[in-house]
């Protein structure tokens, strides 16, 4: 399908409150009852739409989802809404009050921003995608704060707005882009874009973007949620108080750089902490070892150890009850003996497999006790510590 306009019509949107629930094991069954009373096209086309409602509750959430438009790649490359509403609140914290979104996609973000009170320009070359950001602000009423143009960024007069986001396209026929510069828009112009807005600008990039490629006048923000890292964000006029940040949804939890220096090796006490994901992107494991007076297993492992427990969202926190050198037979002995059904292999400095370990160690599974295990390395050696989660 190439064209919207007939899923907006009365009888489209008739068919897709229809299909809504459709169970794909019976899609065909459904498409061929369909097809005796409405066109082919629009009963395939309100089919796909509703696979890639579907598809969208994980980002969505379920209201929205099944009320808002999609396209196969406006799916897979838009924001999700925890995160979109986080830097819409930003962005209105910065005392933001209208945005030029480029590249706006589906519309993720420009909704979000909307929602924070914010008038939005959202921007997209791609004709099916403007207009689904377009039935998007419709169905979510937020047409009035919301114009979407279908255009290329690079030729858009964004005066007026008080802030630029550049989301650009990160995938190409071949896949995930890696170089920033092979960006759509390249990142060294959405740079330039960004400097030029009056009160803040904000660039949606990759979270494996090396911190060299951070512009000197940017704070960085790696950004996760629910332990996952969703990307990372440069932001322009923030005052840059700190130019790192790992921030953790829900909640949010903001970590900011001190520039600490890397924290002392100590041996493993009786905790061990496994920051978050956005922490160890950021480069942050100094500062969240210093909320916890903690020091590092081994210089070049992002394990944190300490002998009291400090509650923290910015890393999982385990009760140490055994340290050993590597040794996949003492592993499978001991497991033996405790009971232990449930293993949860971690790792960090280790090239072992945990899956074939854990086929190696718990060939049966049966034993009512769990355990985790971290392989890594401690100070050098290689060494296995065992232990539980803390609740
Ligand atoms: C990562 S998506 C944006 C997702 C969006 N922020 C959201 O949450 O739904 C990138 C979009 O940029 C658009 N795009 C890429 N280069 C462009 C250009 N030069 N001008 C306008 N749009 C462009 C693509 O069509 C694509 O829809």
């Amino acid at each position: 399908m190439n064209d919207l306009a007939p899923l907006l019509t009365p009888e489209g949107r008739a068919l897709l409150d229809e299909v809504r629930d459709t169970d794909p094991a019976h899609e065909l069954a459904v498409a061929t009852r369909l097809r005796r009373e409405h066109p082919a096209e629009l009963v395939s086309a309100a089919l796909g739409q509703a696979r890639l409602r579907q598809r969208a509750v994980a980002k969505f959430g379920e209201r929205d989802a099944a009320r808002m438009f999609f396209t196969p790649n406006g799916v897979e490359q838009s924001t999700r809404a925890s995160v979109a509403a986080y830097r819409a609140g930003r962005f209105r914290e910065l005392g933001v009050t209208s945005v030029a979104d480029l590249c706006c996609g589906i519309g993720g973000d420009a909704i979000a921003l909307a929602r924070a009170g914010i008038r939005v320009l959202a921007v997209d070359r791609d004709p099916l995608t403007a207009a689904a950001a377009r039935a998007n602000a419709d169905a979510l009423g937020l047409a009035e704060l919301i114009e979407v143009r279908e255009a290329d960024v690079t030729e858009v007069d964004t005066a007026g707005y008080d802030a630029v986001f550049v989301d650009p396209a990160r995938r190409g026929g071949r896949g995930r882009i890696f170089d920033p510069e092979a960006y759509s828009p390249p990142l060294s112009w959405a740079v330039e874009a960004a400097r030029t807005a009056p009160r803040a600008a904000a660039l949606k990039v990759a979270p494996g973007i090396p911190h060299e490629a951070v512009p000197g006048d940017a704070e960085a923000e790696w950004i996760s949620d629910g332990g996952d890292v969703k990307e990372a964000v440069l932001w322009f006029g923030t005052g840059r108080e700190s130019p790192v940040r790992a921030t953790l949804l829900p909640g949010p939890h903001t970590l900011a750089s001190r520039g600490l220096p890397d924290p002392a090796v100590r041996p493993p006490g009786r905790y061990l902490y496994e920051p978050d994901g956005a922490v160890i992107r950021s480069h942050l494991v100094a500062e969240a070892a210093v909320e916890l007076d903690g020091g590092l297993i081994d210089a070049t492992i992002a394990y944190i150890t300490a002998d009291e427990h400090r509650p923290t969202p910015y890393a999982a926190a385990y009760e140490i009850t055994d340290r050993l050198p590597f040794n996949v037979k003492k592993l499978k002995a001991l497991l033996r003996e405790r009971d232990i059904g449930t293993l949860t292999v971690k790792k960090r400095g280790s090239a072992v497999e945990p899956e074939e370990l854990r086929r190696k160690v718990l060939p049966k599974p049966a034993g009512p006790g769990s355990v985790t295990v971290f392989l890594t390395r401690v100070d050098g050696a290689p060494t296995m510590l065992l232990g539980h989660p803390v609740r």
